[in-house]
């Protein structure tokens, strides 16, 4: 028996996680509560997406709420400190890169209970945004990573992280969308209570980053791009962050006049009608993470008001084009999208990267079939004092040899032609391949001269 405390706070983490906790919930080897930090506490951003969504109450509130990150950060380790030591769990879970995930995953290590990453790799590679900085050490700390996509899994090797840490699992989003696709279709009548059937173009919109919110000169250019977009009808589900920000700088009473008479502002959305406006937008305009994939799954087009992302695969598909604020931009790639029918197209065509839509399923019974493994304990007695990398092109005394094989550890193998991989225990090694071991020196040097390594 597996005893498992899942964390979530905000919005995209109750509705990443349901996956895994329908997974968990089908297995009797497993018993688990939910701790909710109460990141995002207002009704239509949390307790919403419980309902819709039919998840268990959670057995613990931390009653975090809002503030600075540094008191967000401390308020989610201090709390949870106390909750994961009451309730003595194998192992704790959370889901994706928000500050409750990194207070939670520096409580849990630092009471060495294990902790497992859902949505783990993600990397814009842009250390100023706090969700990279969360990512980051959230994945440094995991005892398991359950990344997305190969490309996160390789973001992980990069650095450091040991492969038999990492499960390619595939994003939980797909298993979800999948269910509420239908659903949405079925149950949400938001098209007709809006009076949408016959508009010539939809826009889903929705803006939440601090990049794009704390910055007035940002917020209005993006505004600015909507009300140029006249023959668009831009519907506009306001995050409860956005609407103060637009309120402190005056925007609001402004975007409601008739100047925007295009725009439809709405409060946060549940997740069926929300779905159902990503099923009939012929674009989507979003500075958030989570829509970037789900536009990429529904084979909508995504202009992302950021000037990165960490879900490059969307971008390198087709699916997704970076705008950053520029107004200019924005406009111009909205127009490339809707007029362009070849465009949406060929994007049915093609196959998003993330996952076969058993995600959940799939991080459950890792959970449960290696949660013994996932020990937070010192390393082996090291003779030298600790291990190092070394880096090694495969010779032909050591091609044929499988990554098991070895004495020391390989972490990172790269074809000759430069493609990395991910280093599987049977995995062959090739004549040319380059190899990052990690192992005590005089291990390594062991390896040299057996195999004539330079
Ligand atoms: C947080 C996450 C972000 C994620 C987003 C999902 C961090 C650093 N940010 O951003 O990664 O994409 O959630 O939506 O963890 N507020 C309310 N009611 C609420 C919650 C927030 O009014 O229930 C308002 C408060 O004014 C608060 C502001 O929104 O100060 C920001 O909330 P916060 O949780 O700090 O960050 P988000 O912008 O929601
Ligand atoms: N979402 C929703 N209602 C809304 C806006 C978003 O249900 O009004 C869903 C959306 O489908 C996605 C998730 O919330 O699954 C994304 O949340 P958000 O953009 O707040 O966070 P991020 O993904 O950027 O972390």
């Amino acid at each position: 028996m597996v005893k498992i405390l899942l964390f979530m706070g905000t919005r995209p983490e109750i509705i990443k996680m349901a996956p895994v906790i329908y997974g968990l919930a089908g297995k009797p080897e497993a018993e688990f509560v939910i701790c909710d930090t109460s990141q995002h506490y207002d009704e239509e951003l949390s307790k919403v997406f419980y309902e819709e969504l039919k998840l268990p109450e959670p057995e613990f509130k931390l009653e975090v709420g809002s503030g600075s990150h540094g008191y967000q950060v401390s308020a989610v380790v201090k709390k949870a400190e106390e909750v994961i030591a009451g309730y003595n769990p194998d192992l704790t879970v959370a889901e994706g890169d928000t500050n409750s995930v990194v207070g939670v995953a520096l409580s849990s290590v630092k009471l060495k209970v294990p902790f497992a990453h859902v949505e783990s790799g993600l990397r814009s590679y842009d250390i100023t945004m706090p969700e990279e900085v969360n990512r980051k050490i959230a994945d440094s700390v995991a005892s398991a990573l359950f990344a997305p996509t190969e490309r996160a899994a390789l973001n992980l090797l990069y650095e450091g992280v040991n492969p038999g840490y990492i499960w390619v699992t595939g994003n939980t989003i797909v298993d979800i969308l999948q269910l509420y696709v239908h659903r949405a279709r079925i149950e949400s009548t938001i098209i007709q209570d809006l009076e949408l059937e016959s508009v010539d173009f939809l826009i889903v919109l929705t803006v939440h980053r601090p990049e794009n919110t704390d910055n007035p000169e940002r917020l209005k250019s993006i505004l600015e791009a909507v009300r140029e977009l006249e023959e668009c009808t831009i519907l506009f589900p306001v995050h409860p962050r956005t609407k103060a920000k637009l309120e402190e700088y005056g925007m609001l009473k402004k975007l409601k006049s008739r100047k925007f008479k295009n725009l439809i502002l709405l409060k946060p959305l549940g997740y069926v009608d929300f779905v159902r406006l990503l099923i009939e937008a012929d674009a989507v305009l979003t500075d958030s993470g989570g829509i970037q994939e789900e536009a990429a799954i529904l084979g909508k087009p995504c202009i992302t008001l950021r000037d990165n992302t960490e879900r490059p695969e969307t971008v390198e598909m087709g699916f997704n084009m970076i705008a950053g604020a520029s107004k200019d931009r924005i406009v111009d790639l909205t127009r490339k999208v809707i007029y362009d029918p070849s465009y949406i197209d060929n994007l049915s065509k093609i196959n998003h990267p993330f996952g076969d839509g058993h995600a959940g399923e799939r991080i459950a019974n890792i959970i449960v079939e290696n949660f013994e493994d996932f020990k937070i304990a010192a390393p082996k007695y090291h003779l030298s004092g600790a291990p190092t990398f070394r880096i090694y092109r495969v010779n032909e005394k050591l091609s044929g040899r499988t990554v098991y094989n070895l004495k020391p550890a390989i972490v990172t193998l790269i074809y000759q032609d430069g493609r990395p991989i991910i280093p599987t225990p049977d995995m062959t090694l090739e004549n040319g391949m380059l190899i990052r071991c990690l192992a005590e020196k005089p291990i390594l040097e062991e390896l040299e001269r057996k195999f004539d390594l330079a």
